[in-house]
Formats: C-alpha cells, sequence, structure tokens
C-alpha cells in the first residue's frame, strides 16, 4: 500500500515537474513574439545616412519580378544571412535570431514608422549595418539587389495598410 501510494506520489511529482518545465519552454517560444511583434509605431533612434544617400531614389519599377527576387533574397539569398532570420518572414521584426536583440529589429509592416524613411537611407542601413545594433552590413550584395530589398520591404507595409483598411 504504502509503496503504491508512494509511486502515485512520485508519479505526480514528475508530472508537476514536466508541466514546469513545459510552461517555461513555451513561454521562451511565446514571449518573444508577445514582446517584440507588431510593435507599431516602432520607436527608431537609428542613424542619419549621409546627404549623397538620402537623396538617392530606387531606380527599379514596382514590376512583379523584382519584389520577388527581392522576397527570395529576404527569405533565403542574402549573406551573411537572410534578413526573415531577424526581420522574420513576415517582416514583423520577430525572427528567430531577433530575441535579445536591443533595440530590435525593424518591423517592416509598421507603415508609421517606415513610410517616411527615405529609400536612400534604407539603402545606406543595408550596405553598412546599423553600427551598434544586431543589423549587419550586407557588403557582398549588388546595388541591384539592395533596390530589390527595399521594394520588397515597402511592398510588406502596403500589405499591412491593405488589412487595416478590410
Ligand atoms: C542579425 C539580425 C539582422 C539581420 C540578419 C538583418 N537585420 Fe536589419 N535590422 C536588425 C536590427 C536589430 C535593426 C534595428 C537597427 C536600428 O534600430 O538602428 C535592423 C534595421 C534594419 C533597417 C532599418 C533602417 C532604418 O533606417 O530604419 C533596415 C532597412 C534593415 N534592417 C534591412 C535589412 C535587410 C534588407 C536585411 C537582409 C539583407 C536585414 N536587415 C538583415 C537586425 C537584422
Amino acid at each position: 500500500m504504502l509503496i503504491k501510494a508512494k509511486m502515485v506520489l512520485k508519479k505526480k511529482l514528475i508530472c508537476r515537474g514536466t508541466g514546469l518545465v513545459m510552461l517555461v519552454l513555451l513561454s521562451f517560444v511565446l514571449l518573444p513574439p508577445l514582446l517584440y511583434a507588431d510593435q507599431c509605431p516602432q520607436p527608431r533612434k537609428t542613424k542619419k545616412a549621409p546627404e549623397q544617400f538620402l537623396k538617392m531614389t530606387n531606380p527599379l519599377s514596382l514590376e512583379p519580378e523584382n519584389i520577388i527576387a527581392g522576397k527570395i533574397l529576404f527569405e533565403r539569398k542574402a549573406k551573411p544571412l537572410p534578413c526573415m532570420q531577424c526581420h522574420g518572414l513576415s517582416g514583423t521584426g520577430d525572427g528567430p535570431m531577433a530575441f535579445g536583440l536591443t533595440p530590435p529589429p525593424r518591423n517592416f509592416t509598421c507603415a508609421q514608422t517606415i513610410k517616411d524613411v527615405p529609400d536612400g537611407q534604407l539603402f545606406w542601413i543595408i550596405r553598412n549595418g546599423s553600427s551598434g545594433t544586431g543589423m549587419p552590413a550586407f557588403k557582398k550584395l549588388e546595388d541591384e539587389e539592395i533596390w530589390q530589398l527595399i521594394l520588397y520591404l515597402r511592398k510588406l507595409s502596403l500589405t499591412r495598410l491593405v488589412h487595416w483598411k478590410n
């Protein structure tokens, strides 16, 4: 009897233990998106690009092939690592590597934050990184690839606007 009772007790404890472990694990999975995702407007303290960059405008047109090329770079091709690792697949800034980054990665779906940031500013940051933050420099990307990425980033915030209106 006593042994049986002890075993039941042990089982209960184990159950409680695993429950607790599960809860802790789950909070690691759930918390980052809750903390970072969709912060909009997002505080922005990024350094201003030099004047000659701020004057630049995107030479590419909003053709599907340019946007798709940008999407492929964003999700898979960009080196040293694809943008989605930090900015997230949907661009909300909650990628797998976003956890712990201060400031957090830009949420591109937030039009209020991104719409007044000039093309040339985005170009400068993508090429050179944002010093003192987790945003790396992408020195190996061709100019054209950076412009394709920028078209895609702009498109991400437009999609969000469409959702709002609906
Ligand atoms: C290792 C994480 C990481 C990766 C990978 C990454 N970013 Fe970022 N990115 C950040 C962080 C963090 C910030 C916020 C920097 C800041 O506040 O100045 C940021 C900010 C930006 C900004 C905002 C610039 C501004 O002036 O507001 C742009 C544009 C950007 N990233 C584009 C990209 C693109 C395009 C890629 C892929 C080619 C990429 N990022 C990959 C972490 C990352």
